[in-house]
């Protein structure tokens, strides 16, 4: 598995997204609750930015139609989203959050 740099740990604000691009993909990486977690930005629904809506109880909610999405599973908690969004396995090494995106957890 091979993770690359996503950002710096203190870049990361108590649940504010931030969007990266991680070998081309868009992630949003997230820091809520003591952890950190990458999710893929875009809602499964329509292709729609996740990192631009807001996070409450380990979830992102989609701004467009609030389907909101675990960002531990990324499995949708309600309608119209039925499909998961990936998410990424995360590493934190000194201030370096650390991303694979090319296996989905
Ligand atoms: S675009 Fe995200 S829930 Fe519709």
């Amino acid at each position: 598995m091979t993770y690359v740099r996503a950002c710096g740990l203190s870049e990361l604000e108590e649940d504010t997204p931030k969007r990266v691009e991680l070998d081309g993909t868009p992630v949003s990486i997230v820091r809520t609750e003591g952890e950190v977690f990458a999710i893929n930005d875009i809602c499964s629904h329509a292709n729609v930015s996740l990192s631009e809506g807001e996070v409450e109880d380990c979830a992102i909610e989609c701004w467009l139609h609030g389907s909101s999405f675990d960002l531990r599973t990324g499995k949708p908690s309600g309608l119209p989203a039925t499909r998961p969004v990936p998410v990424y396995p995360v590493k934190i090494e000194g201030d370096d959050v650390l991303v694979s995106v090319t296996q989905e957890s």
